[in-house]
């Protein structure tokens, strides 16, 4: 079985009650319906999940969140359980982001911690990971990916867990410059190959997601690339119109 692919949006630290209602209102108008082979999500800061996840409704477009705590409740003042995003309509939660482990700090102790916490509450975690520009100058691509999912991975059972990966060299977020079709095949070759050795049928169904300055032009050759399961898209997804022209092109591609 093949995965099933995922155009999510993450919205980051953007948006507000109107600007929110155009840009779902955007997407539903161009896109009247989904191809169940290739989903949607949006995942816009936790305020606002309750209004996205009632402008979505009908649409079947999927909300996700961008960050849970790796605790289940009690005195952590700040922070929001698992729990808690699935009681108002969560389906993902992004974990892993490299924006928190650069401004936050995170770790892949404390990632794995947040991966298990996600799928404890119900959620499929987008676990994030990637090199930064100067671990790939200097070779270091293969073993800064290993050790980032072999610490997710310790915490996850393969036999039943469902997880979504998301390849985002850190050098092509925000930037505009994505990596090349060629970097992503290598990328995204050996993902697939990591998670079908930790069991055959979940390396199968476990999407791959590529991010990193994923737009309106460059996602048809990006959708193309083997064992590329859709698309984590952060500015591109704030406009209707190239966020659906990803989604064509996800849908276009095979
Ligand atoms: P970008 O962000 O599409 O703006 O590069 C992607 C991400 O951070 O997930």
């Amino acid at each position: 079985m093949a995965a099933k692919k995922w155009v999510i949006g993450n919205w980051k630290l953007q948006g507000s009650l109107s600007s929110n209602q155009a840009l779902i209102e955007g997407i539903r108008a161009r896109l009247p319906a989904l191809d169940e082979r290739v989903g949607m999500a949006v995942c816009p800061v936790f305020p606002y999940l309750p209004q996205v996840g009632g402008l979505i409704q009908g649409s079947g477009i999927e909300l996700g969140a961008q960050n849970l705590s790796e605790q289940a409740k009690g005195a952590y003042t700040g922070e929001v359980a698992g729990a808690m995003l699935k009681e108002v309509g969560a389906k993902f939660v992004i974990v892993g982001h490299s924006e928190r482990r650069s401004y936050q700090g995170e770790d892949d102790a404390l990632i794995a911690k947040k991966t298990r916490a996600a799928l404890d509450s119900g959620l499929i975690p987008v676990v994030c990971l990637g090199e930064t520009k100067e671990e790939r100058d200097s070779g270091e691509t293969w073993d800064i990916l290993l050790r980032q999912l072999n610490a997710v991975f310790d915490l996850i059972d393969a036999a039943k867990d469902e997880v979504v990966l998301a390849y985002e060299p850190r050098w092509a977020i925000g930037t505009g410059v994505s990596a090349t079709p060629e970097m992503i095949a290598d990328v995204h070759g050996f993902l697939r190959a990591y998670l079908v050795a930790k069991d055959a049928a979940f390396g199968a169904r476990t999407p791959i997601l590529y991010g990193g300055s994923m737009n309106g032009a460059n996602a048809a050759s990006i959708a193309a690339v083997k064992d590329v399961d859709g698309g984590l898209i952060g500015s591109a997804s704030l406009k209707a119109d190239e966020f659906v022209v990803i989604y064509e092109a996800l849908r276009a591609a095979d």
